[in-house]
């Protein structure tokens, strides 16, 4: 089954309002006409600016991450209902520096999926295992536990707006990339967990991306494997060349 492929920029703590705006009107020209979806997630205070910025483009505006409450007392927190004032397209959830330095768990992303889902929103939910537990031999173990737990109670029709980011915790922003075949492996164990959760019909046409140093220069060879269908990628979308080559790598 062919499935079209997603690439998702995660700006992480980078980008003002100007820097933001700069960033899009580089990438603008180089992205008209591509088959591929493409997505850029700024920080919240950059939101506005961006989709004023890919107004009338093909570009989709991401949010990194939510609250998991509709409203209440949560300093600092940013919810769904503002997040769809401002016009945003996916939610960003579960990724692994919010479990890592903001110690979320498979539970609280369970919750913030839901919500966002409820909400009409699409979301990519990342998972991935850190170096201990690759070391461990634990890869394939964790993303299946992280998987079941984080799409409990989410229905078949749910899925038609989930993107699944596998990104190897041991491989994000350190230069070292899982090798094609060993992220292979793992989106194929994604897949099939998915196939037992409800059908290989659904299995088949969920988008699941890769992340961890996706660069111009590995993006190939990652997309030229079965069961990968895009990237999340990090310090490589920062950089309006960069991110091009890896959204246009078959042309
Ligand atoms: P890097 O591409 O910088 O490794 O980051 C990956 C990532 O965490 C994307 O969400």
């Amino acid at each position: 089954m062919t499935r079209q492929k997603f690439f998702a920029g995660n700006w992480k703590l980078w980008g003002t309002q100007a820097e933001a705006k700069a960033l899009i009107a580089a990438l603008a020209t180089g992205i008209q006409g591509s088959k591929h979806r493409i997505l850029v997630a700024p920080p919240y205070t950059a939101l506005a600016a961006v989709k004023q910025a890919v107004k009338g483009g093909p570009i989709l505006v991401g949010a990194q991450d939510c609250s998991a409450l509709e409203s209440g007392a949560r300093t600092g927190e940013i919810s769904v209902g503002m997040l769809k004032e401002l016009g945003v397209d996916v939610i960003i959830l579960g990724h692994s520096e919010r479990r890592q330095f903001h110690n979320e768990t498979d539970k609280l992303v369970n919750d913030k999926l839901k919500l966002a889902l409820k909400h009409g929103f699409e979301v990519i939910y990342c998972n991935g295992e850190t170096l201990a537990e690759r070391e461990a031999g634990k890869a394939s173990e964790v993303v299946i536990r992280q998987t079941k737990e984080a799409l409990a109670g989410l229905s078949e029709a749910d899925l038609g707006r989930l993107t699944i980011a596998y990104e190897p915790v041991w491989a994000i922003g350190t230069g070292k990339t899982a090798t094609p075949k060993d992220a292979n492996d793992i989106h194929q164990v994604i897949r099939k967990t998915i196939a037992e959760l409800y059908t290989k019909k659904a299995a088949d046409a969920i988008i699941i991306q890769y992340g961890g140093s996706v660069k111009p220069d590995n993006v190939k060879e990652l997309m030229a494997m079965s069961d990968i269908d895009g990237a999340l990628v990090g310090g490589a979308s920062l950089k309006a060349d960069s991110f091009l080559a890896i959204c246009t790598f078959d042309k």
